[in-house]
């Protein structure tokens, strides 16, 4: 949600930070702008997408050495252009990611000091406060220091001014703003993909950082105001893995890359066994004094936790729970101190399971570990112990790679914790890891399956409501599958336990009504048999995913996709990618935006 570029450097800046841009549409937004100094401020916002700003820009022959840009997901003030960022306030711009809390206090004051607002944003509010202080303190780094003591909230901003052309001034609280090392260049963003077409090396900024940028370099300051130095990295991001190369959509390229993402993540798995080390240095000490495990995300990253539920309690023998993170922060919950408490986000920095963490913690949760696709993000910077999945990075707003990876880290987890617990045998240990290798394998076979799933999305695209049914451990893959749908083909989908079928969702069924259903050969294929006969019964069409072991055949009404093999306990991973192949060829077929859903962010940085 929201990203920010900005630039310093001795050649025209403007390329650089619509390119920039364009690398952070995969978090969400619906309006862009630029702002470049040169004689002036050169401002250009546009509703829409980034390409429209940068027609306009082109047109306008914008054009400087140093300027900021943005791409807005509204919260504070509808879709307008007048909303959209920068926002100037004298010789002041600004670009602010996050929500200021206090801003109708500020705006109040600052109403009082003389200065008129002209949109409903919040970050209206930093502009025109930083320009108080440029009066008081002569200086934009001063000013800017002055300015965020005084913002409540969360914020990532950055600030340029016509007064110091040979500056540009970040700072960051709450949300992520990291430096782009360049040879007399820098730059600021919101995450890496913006600044590595210019530089790898990256500087991470900690909470309450202020940083200083010219051409010839980079001073940060803490959140006291002292000078401090921050450690600097080459991004392991490569430029590659940011292209579509030669698929059509980024969600196509990234189901079709699971078997290497896949690979990639097991690898650490099989060179170290189901070892704590996995997890961090202090990891031998953390899990073993676990007696139970809660599981706090949302999303997507929420049912990768649901079906891990299955798998702690089955393999490593703990009681484990799962919540939605937004849920468990406002709740009144009861903290176990033994309880590990293990938050999953693809990006590391979705709000909400943010929040849930420190709330866990401030409750004496004091064993927390992030399965996470980021390094450097928020959620395993706050985390003791982490477990990086290495999907590669994903753009796809609706998560496919990041998930099946991250069931791959919890099935870890838990072959881990059974292991420290004494409950692993060498056998099963052996048998686990076995499963773990041939597991990408298994995915490619059900890639394969791609061209009998294509007819299916043609049968499903009119449809306006469709029901997943799946049982045990393959229920939280019909909920991700129900998911899927909405998120990318719109079409209102619900996902229930097969069992709560004749409990109430039985009565929407009629030929209309599409039904998915996950039904390998586990131990509840049986009972998903007399579910789907009840659906059956009521004239209701199934689309079965099977594998070959299931033993059924297609008949009226009755339709069978199969897996080649069943893939015993990791199944789940196997069963995810034809949901995540019938909701993209649905997508196609109904002309929707695969990439890019409307409404949706792919990092959700506000509650
Ligand atoms: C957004 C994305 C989902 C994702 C969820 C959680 O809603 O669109 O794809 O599952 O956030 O994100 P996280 O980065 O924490 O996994």
């Amino acid at each position: 949600m929201c990203g920010i570029v900005g630039a310093i450097a001795q050649r025209d800046v403007v390329a650089h930070l619509i390119d920039g841009l364009k690398r952070l549409e995969y978090r969400g937004y619906d309006s862009s702008g630029i702002a470049v100094l040169n004689d002036g401020i050169h401002r250009v916002r546009r509703v829409g997408r980034v390409a429209e700003m940068e027609a306009a820009a082109a047109e306008e022959g914008a054009h400087g050495h140093v300027g900021i840009g943005h791409t807005r997901w509204a919260t504070h003030g509808g879709v307008t252009e007048p909303n959209a960022h920068p926002h100037v306030s004298g010789d002041v711009v600004v670009v602010h990611n996050g929500i200021i809390e206090n801003h109708e206090s500020q705006r109040q004051r600052l109403r009082d000091l003389g200065y008129t607002f002209e949109s409903q944003t919040d970050t209206e509010v930093i502009a025109h406060l930083v320009h108080h202080y440029l009066q008081t303190e002569g200086e934009l780094l001063a000013a800017v220091q002055r300015a965020v003591r005084e913002l409540d909230g969360a914020y990532a901003i950055g600030v340029v001014s016509t007064r110091q052309p040979d500056l540009l001034v970040g700072a960051r609280m709450g949300c992520p703003l990291l430096v782009g090392l360049g040879e007399g260049e820098n730059f600021i963003a919101s995450d890496v993909s913006a600044v590595l077409a210019a530089t790898r090396r990256v500087m991470f900024l900690e909470e309450g950082d202020v940083v200083a940028l010219r051409l010839d370099g980079v001073q940060v300051f803490d959140r006291d105001g002292a000078a401090i130095e921050r450690a600097v990295r080459l991004s392991d991001v490569s430029l590659a893995s940011l292209e579509l190369g030669p698929y059509n959509h980024f969600m196509q390229k990234e189901i079709h890359e699971q078997p290497k993402a896949l690979a990639d993540t097991i690898e650490q798995v099989l060179e170290q066994g189901f070892s704590p080390a996995l997890f961090g240095d202090e990891s031998g000490e953390v899990l073993r004094q676990v007696e139970g495990v809660q599981i706090l995300a949302c999303g997507t990253s929420f049912y990768a936790g649901s079906v891990a539920k299955y798998w702690i309690e089955r393999i490593a023998k703990l009681p484990c729970t799962v919540e939605i993170a937004s849920e468990y922060r406002y709740r009144e919950a009861v903290a176990n101190p033994k309880y590990l408490i293990v938050t999953i986000s693809q990006s590391g920095e979705t709000l909400d399971t943010m929040e849930a963490l420190k709330y866990a913690q401030s409750l004496g949760h004091d064993l927390s570990l992030s399965i996470c696709n980021v390094r450097e993000s928020a959620i395993p910077r706050a985390s003791r112990l982490v477990f990086y999945t290495r999907a590669g990075a994903e753009i796809g707003v609706a998560s496919t790679k990041a998930f099946t990876t991250q069931l791959v880290a919890l099935f870890t987890l838990a072959a881990t914790l059974a292991k420290l617990g004494g409950k692993l045998s060498a056998d099963e240990e052996h048998a686990h890891l076995d499963a773990l290798r041939q597991l990408p394998g298994s995915v490619q076979h059900a890639l394969n399956l791609e061209p009998q799933i294509k007819p299916w999305a043609d049968r499903f695209a009119p449809k306006h409501h469709a029901l997943y049914l799946g049982r045990g451990v393959h229920y939280p893959i019909a909920m991700e599958g129900a998911l899927k749908i909405k998120e990318i083909t719109y079409i209102h989908a619900e996902a229930y336990a097969a069992g709560e079928l004749k409990h109430g969702p039985l009565a929407l069924v009629d030929e209309e009504m599409p039904v998915v259903v996950i039904a390998p050969n586990d131990s509840l294929l049986e009972k998903v048999k007399s579910n789907m006969q009840e659906v059956r019964a009521r004239g209701g069409e199934l689309f079965v995913f099977a594998d070959l072991d299931s033993h059924f055949g297609e008949s009226d009404g009755v339709h069978v996709i199969r897996t080649p093999r069943h893939v015993g306990v990791l199944s789940p991973v196997v069963h995810a990618i034809p949901v995540q192949l019938l909701s993209y060829h649905t997508a196609l077929a109904r002309g929707t935006d695969v990439d890019k859903p409307r409404n949706l962010a792919k990092s959700v940085t506000v509650e």
